[in-house]
C-alpha cells in the first residue's frame, strides 16, 4: 500500500521527465527526415566532410535538414569545425563500428513543439537535431540510428537569434534522447548547449505565467489538450493519493485498535483464570482458599539491602 502510494505521488514526476507518446511521432519524423536527407546526396559518391542540405517534404516546410558523409576514423581523429550549428569534437566514436557515417542535422524551425511538446516550459530556440547513420547504402530507409559518444570534449550546439530570456527566468538547454527521456542542462556562453550523445536539442526557460488566451481559433486537439488532460492526470493523482492516504491511516488505526483489544481480551483472560481463587472444601461448602503464603510483609525500616 505504501508503496502504491510512494509510486503515486512519483509517477507524475517521471511522466514529466519524458516525452511520453509524442515520442512515436518524433521517431517517425526522424526516420522521414533519413530518407529526405540522404536524398541531398545525389552523387553516388559524394565528398566526405561537405554538408548536404536535403529538401523536406513540402507538407513539413519550415525543417531544415542537412547530411555529411565522414569516415568514422576521421571524424575521431579530427571532429568537425563547423556543421550548421554544431562543433563536433575529436574523440567521437559510433556504435556499432561502421566505416563511414552520415552525421543528420535537423532543424524543426516552427515544428519544435509539435513534435517535442514541452508542457511548462517554452522554446526559445527551435529543436534541434544530431543523428548518425551508417552510408553503406545512401538509398536506405529506415536505417537504424548509430550510438554516437562523444570521449574527450562534448559535442556544441550554438543557438543563434535565441529569443529574449524573461526577466526573472532562467535559459536551461533540454536534451531528448532517442527514447524521449528528457534532461536539463546549463546554457554555456549565453546561447549553446553541451551534449556527449545523439538527440534532439534546444533552449528553454520555465513558463510561470499561464499562457495567454490563444488569439486566434487554437488548432485542434494540440497543446491545449494536452495540457489540460495532463492537469486532470495530476489532479486525479492528487486526488486519489490523498483518498489512499487517508485509508492508510484508518487502516492503521484499525489495526491499532485490534490490537488493543485483543491484548485487552487476552488480558481479561488471564486475569480470568489467575484471579481464579481456590476452593477448597470446608464441610459441606466450598470456600475460596489462598494456596501458597504471599511474601510476608516487612516493615520498611526492617529492609537491609
Ligand atoms: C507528409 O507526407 C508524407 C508523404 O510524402 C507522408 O508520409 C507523411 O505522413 C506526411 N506527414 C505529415 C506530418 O503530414
Ligand atoms: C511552419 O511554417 C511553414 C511556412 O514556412 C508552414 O507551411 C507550416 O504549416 C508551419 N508549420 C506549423 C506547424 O505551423
Ligand atoms: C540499399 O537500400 C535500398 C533501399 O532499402 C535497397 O533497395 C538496395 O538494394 C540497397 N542496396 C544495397 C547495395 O544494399
Ligand atoms: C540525463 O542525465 C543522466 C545523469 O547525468 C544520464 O545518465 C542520462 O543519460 C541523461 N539523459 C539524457 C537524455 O541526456
Amino acid at each position: 500500500m505504501l508503496v502504491l502510494l510512494i509510486w503515486l505521488f512519483w509517477c507524475p514526476k517521471i511522466e514529466s521527465q519524458s516525452l511520453g507518446p509524442a515520442i512515436t511521432s518524433a521517431r517517425a519524423l526522424d526516420s522521414m527526415l533519413q530518407d529526405f536527407a540522404y536524398r541531398a546526396f545525389v552523387r553516388p559518391r559524394p565528398r566526405t566532410g561537405i554538408p548536404y542540405d536535403g529538401v523536406p517534404p513540402s507538407n513539413l516546410s519550415g525543417i531544415q535538414i542537412s547530411a555529411m558523409r565522414l569516415r568514422s576514423g576521421s571524424l575521431f581523429t579530427r571532429g568537425v569545425r563547423v556543421y550548421k550549428q554544431l562543433t563536433i569534437p575529436i574523440g567521437v566514436i559510433e556504435k556499432p563500428y561502421v566505416e563511414r557515417l552520415v552525421l543528420v542535422y535537423q532543424n524543426l524551425g516552427n515544428w519544435s513543439t509539435k513534435y517535442y511538446p514541452l508542457s511548462g516550459y517554452m522554446y526559445l530556440a527551435p529543436v534541434v537535431g544530431l543523428l548518425a547513420y551508417d552510408a553503406s547504402n545512401l538509398s536506405a530507409t529506415n536505417l537504424q540510428e548509430l550510438y554516437i559518444r562523444a570521449s574527450n570534449e562534448p559535442i556544441s550546439i550554438e543557438f543563434t537569434r535565441i529569443r529574449p530570456v524573461p526577466d526573472g527566468s532562467v535559459a536551461r538547454c533540454v536534451v531528448f534522447d532517442l527514447d524521449g527521456r528528457i534532461n536539463f542542462t546549463n546554457v554555456m556562453s549565453g546561447n549553446k548547449c553541451m551534449t556527449f550523445e545523439q538527440g534532439h536539442f534546444s533552449i528553454v526557460v520555465e513558463s510561470t505565467a499561464p499562457l495567454p488566451a490563444p488569439k486566434e481559433q487554437p488548432p485542434p486537439h494540440r497543446d491545449g489538450g494536452g495540457n489540460s488532460s495532463k492537469g486532470w492526470i495530476v489532479l486525479g493523482s492528487v486526488v486519489g493519493g490523498v483518498a489512499l492516504l487517508v485509508l492508510l491511516a484508518l487502516l492503521i488505526l484499525w489495526v491499532w485498535r485490534f490490537n488493543k483489544r485483543k491484548k485487552m481480551h487476552h488480558m481479561e483472560k488471564a486475569a480470568d483464570a489467575g484471579e481464579a481463587l481456590h476452593m477448597t472444601t470446608v464441610g459441606n461448602t466450598k470456600a475460596p482458599a489462598a494456596t501458597t503464603t504471599r511474601t510476608q510483609p516487612t516493615l520498611e525500616t526492617e529492609y537491609v539491602p
